[in-house]
């Protein structure tokens, strides 16, 4: 949370689209990237990233035990999940695996304290009331910091950046889905990697 200002959240179909991909992003900047496991590709394309100079690449969308293991066997180097479930999160704290689970409630947060967790992913950031409402959230638990992800953009990433207990944004509009087009996303990272937190 603290590499970079922003996340890129990968859907890649196409392992051969995992090195340009990668590549494209960390010469623009951006050396954290969370590869879901929404697409059938996604192991190798970690296993491929993982290859590229300076990347950290972790998964993302991991649900449960099995998910998390079968991405650490192929080199994720962090955990994302949508949300926070006991099983998951004692299994990745288990592993000594960074773990970003995702949170949209105080109780939410509670639970993940009690886990011993303090760093969580405000999800779905936008719809669950955006800005407003992770201030709101984030005020009584004022050691946690959060990335914020779902429904942001380029031009919203700042003013969650502004937040004092964000640390980072997550999002997929630095790569859009098919054929990647790595100058394209080359000059995306590189407005984001310079947003200022
Ligand atoms: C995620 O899994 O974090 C989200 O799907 C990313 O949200 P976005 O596509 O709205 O950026």
């Amino acid at each position: 949370m603290t590499m970079a200002p922003v996340i890129p959240v990968l859907v890649v179909k196409d392992v051969a689209h995992a090195l340009p991909i990668a590549e494209a992003l960390v010469s623009g900047g951006l050396p954290v990237l969370e590869v879901t496991l929404r697409t059938d590709a996604a192991l190798d394309v970690i296993r491929e990233m993982s290859k590229v100079d300076g990347a950290f690449i972790g998964a993302g969308t991991v649900l449960n035990e099995v998910q998390l293991d079968a991405a650490i066997d192929a080199g994720a180097k962090f955990i994302v999940s949508p949300g926070l479930t006991t099983p998951l999160a004692e299994a990745a704290i288990k592993r000594g695996i960074p773990f970003l689970p995702g949170i949209a409630t105080a109780a939410d947060i509670m639970r993940g304290l009690d886990l011993g967790l303090d760093r969580f992913k405000f999800f779905p950031a936008e719809t669950s009331g955006g800005i407003k409402a992770l201030k709101a959230l984030a005020a009584p638990f004022y050691k946690a910091r959060f990335c914020p992800t779902g429904g942001i953009t380029v031009d919203t990433a700042g003013d969650w950046l502004a937040v004092d207990a964000v640390s980072c944004v997550g999002g997929s509009w630095l790569v859009p889905a098919g054929e990647p087009d790595p100058e394209a996303i080359k000059a995306r990272a590189r407005v984001a990697a310079a947003l200022p937190r």
